[in-house]
């Protein structure tokens, strides 16, 4: 064999091996450089061909050229082949995985108190009565003179109030939305009307400058503290279920006359005794009366024609008792794993 065959076959036998181990685009090219550049051995055994001997050369040119096809064939697959590879490893990467488990969205949820107030207001909506809303800046008139709190009052001392500039104050009770409901509309009423409080109170477990109270006022002729006595009856029966017994005892507001405080059978014990209702049975509810006269007066009502009830309940501890929540101050904590158990 000549000198001229041995190297192109030399090359036959080495080139398909070495292109098939081309990792690499970048490698394959480096190979083609090698076999097919200017200076590689294919175009070489190509321009040396002038000196293989005349009647030699159309075989082993033939050859020659055949090897040069096979080589760009095989770099054309090889490429194709490597491209491919590139592809799959991009789809790869970014396909997604059905078979993972998802993200589970975060749903929020209901406040607590807000569930309670609405809970209420729901009994109260079934008894005839509609919703009625104040402001919570208030002035002393609203807060207090209306509501026949003097002047020396307790509930005016401020330690018990916060007052902002120009007479103004954070109102420490609903009762003024009463008052405003009655300079604004003609009896007969029949009002509920829920929103926060504030008072300087030291925060503790039962305590809180800032809470919920729902008001109610029912004005009309003839109203009774009977009327009084069953709605909130009807209500606590709403509320608890059978196990909702109240109990009045006489109290002092200076806004109702009479007055009384409510307790209802303690909802954790059925009034047994425990540690909620810290041995009495009882838990208190509500404070509630019949209208002052005075207050009809501050309003332009007739004291003579007109009779009426109200009551303030406290939502949180509403709230509290239903749940069994043991901290006052959970409710403004905005903690997501209290929050979420509602
Ligand atoms: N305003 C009272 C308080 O915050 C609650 C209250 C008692 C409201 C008797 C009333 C009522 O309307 O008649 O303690």
């Amino acid at each position: 064999m000549s000198a001229y065959l041995k190297k192109i076959e030399t090359l036959a036998n080495l080139a398909p091996g070495s292109i098939s181990e081309a990792k690499t685009l970048e490698e394959l090219e480096a190979l083609r450089l090698e076999y097919l550049g200017r200076k590689g051995a294919v175009t070489e055994i190509l321009h040396s061909l002038a000196q293989v001997p005349a009647e030699q050369r159309p075989v082993l040119g033939k050859r020659a050229n055949e090897l040069k096809k096979e080589i760009e064939r095989l770099i054309k697959a090889r490429e194709a082949e490597l491209e491919n590879e590139q592809f799959d490893r991009e789809i790869a990467r970014h396909r997604m995985d059905v078979t993972l488990p998802g993200f589970k969205p975060w749903i929020g949820s209901i406040h607590p108190l807000n569930q309670t107030q609405a809970r209420i207001n729901e009994i109260f909506f079934s008894m005839g009565f509609s919703l009625a809303e104040g402001p919570e800046v208030e002035d002393e008139f609203h807060n207090f003179e209306a509501l026949n709190t003097p002047a020396d009052h307790p509930a005016r001392d401020v330690q018990d109030t916060f007052y902002l500039e120009g007479g103004l104050l954070l109102r420490s009770h609903t009762s003024p939305v009463q008052v405003r409901h009655m300079q604004a509309h003609k009896p007969p009423v029949r009002i509920i009307s829920p929103g926060r409080v504030f008072r300087r109170d030291t925060p503790d477990a039962s305590h809180s400058p800032v809470f919920h109270q729902v008001e109610g006022l029912y004005v009309d002729e003839h109203v009774t503290f009977g009327d009084l006595k069953y709605t909130l009856e009807q209500f606590a029966l709403q509320l608890f279920g059978p196990a909702g017994k109240l109990r009045f005892r006489p109290s002092f507001f200076p806004f109702t006359e009479p007055s009384a405080e409510v307790d209802c059978l303690c909802v954790f014990c059925s009034g047994k005794s425990c540690r909620v209702c810290k041995g009495t049975g009882w838990l208190e509810l509500l404070g509630c009366g019949m209208v002052n006269p005075n207050v009809f007066k501050a309003v332009g009502y007739d004291p003579e024609r007109w009779t009426g009830f109200a009551f303030g309940l406290g939502i949180d501890r509403i709230c509290m008792l239903v749940h069994g929540i043991n901290d006052i101050r959970l409710f403004l904590e905005s903690d997501v794993n209290f929050l979420s158990q509602f």
